[in-house]
């Protein structure tokens, strides 16, 4: 693979002073960025500069959802979600709106109504608020984040609250009210737990082509597939150019976009030397993007996270110590991660 030799040679390690993430994307037709939130950005400047230089795009990472801007009924709380929108302003970047309808973020309280009268209404509300109050600077939304489920039902759909409420359609509802709300954003499906030659994600890749073919077929605002892509070094031997490959081919031949919509990468071994570490984590991007940078409907690629210092693979848990499964360490330095973006996107300007 031409890009794991780029990074597994000295020469990876004496770039010279590169241009920043977004700008070498953009001479590649594609946008860069980064999940952020909205007390990072405010608290830590070296934080805040390293988002404005890298970054074309940014995602809230937790402030636009359901369950963090309406913890109460009625109670909408904007505020941090109107500082990051106000940094996009400012900085002129562009928001990815993340993530409308997701299982893990349904406030209590719309849970228990949800789970005993259903009413759209109530979704319906929601939508309302939050994507007409950012149709300036979100440019795209995730409508629906993560309804695909391996063995939960002959249709592949994770049965959530949404589906036990709405049944297989509030996925269509959930568009058609997002395309009304916000006319001329991309809308897409987010989805994990696809990126390996494994069979349950095999099977999970199966189950979400067959969704979106439902999906197009019936007429359904959808413009795009977001593949999360958090990496993971203990499913490396899994990884099969091949099956992603193909995967991207069927979604793209169905006249969907995809954005690469938050890669990171988890450790096997954090007791490891620091340089083998991030060269084993530079590697994996560096396979994964080779494939996926390869197929044009890939137009953009947003890492979970830009530094180490803010990464909730390190936040959750992790007694070894911080995770270096991001662009930036800790310090804001760059690493063989942010080396192998750099070449990833650069060899796609050599070879156009
Ligand atoms: C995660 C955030 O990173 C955490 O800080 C938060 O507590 C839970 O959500 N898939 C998604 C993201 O689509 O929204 C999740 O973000 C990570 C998994």
């Amino acid at each position: 693979m031409v890009l794991s030799a780029a990074i597994a040679s000295p020469l990876a390690a004496r770039l010279p002073r590169r241009e920043a993430l977004q700008t070498v994307a953009g001479r590649a037709g594609r946008l860069f960025g980064a999940a952020v939130r909205a007390d990072a950005l405010s608290a830590d400047l070296g934080f805040r500069s390293a988002v404005s230089r890298e970054c074309g795009i940014i995602t809230p990472e937790i402030e636009w959802k359901w369950a963090y801007l309406e913890p109460q009924q009625g109670h909408l709380d904007f505020a941090a979600a109107d500082r990051l929108a106000d940094f996009a302003r400012v900085a002129g970047k562009r928001i990815h709106g993340h993530a409308l309808l997701w299982h893990r973020s349904i406030p209590p309280w719309a849970s228990a109504v949800l789970a005993d009268r259903p009413d759209w209404i109530l979704v319906r509300r929601f939508l309302s608020s939050v994507m007409p109050r950012y149709g300036d600077v979100a440019f795209t939304w995730d409508v629906v984040n993560e309804p695909v489920e391996v063995g939960a039902g002959p249709d592949g759909l994770r049965r959530s609250l949404y589906h036990q409420a709405f049944g297989p359609d509030y996925i269509e509802r959930a568009f058609e009210d997002a395309r009304m709300l916000a006319p001329t954003a991309a809308l897409f499906i987010n989805e994990f737990g696809i990126d390996h030659d494994l069979p349950e994600e095999n099977e999970k890749r199966l189950l979400l082509l067959r969704l979106l073919e439902r999906l197009k077929k019936k007429g359904v605002p959808i413009d795009g597939l977001g593949i999360q892509a958090h990496l993971d070094l203990a499913k490396q031997p899994y990884f099969r150019e091949a099956a992603l490959a193909d995967f991207l081919n069927d979604v793209g031949s169905l006249g969907l976009q995809v954005r690469i919509s938050e890669l990171d990468v988890r450790e096997a071994n954090p007791l490891q030397p620091v340089a083998d570490r991030d060269a084993q984590v530079a590697q994996a991007v560096g396979r994964y993007l080779g494939v996926a940078l390869a197929n044009r409907a890939v137009g953009s690629v947003t890492c979970w996270g830009l530094s180490d210092r803010y990464s909730w693979l390190s936040s959750w848990g992790r007694p070894a110590g911080l995770n270096r499964g991001l662009p930036l360490d800790s310090d804001f330095n760059l690493k063989p991660m942010a080396n192998i973006l750099n070449v990833a996107f650069a060899s796609l300007i050599n070879s156009a």
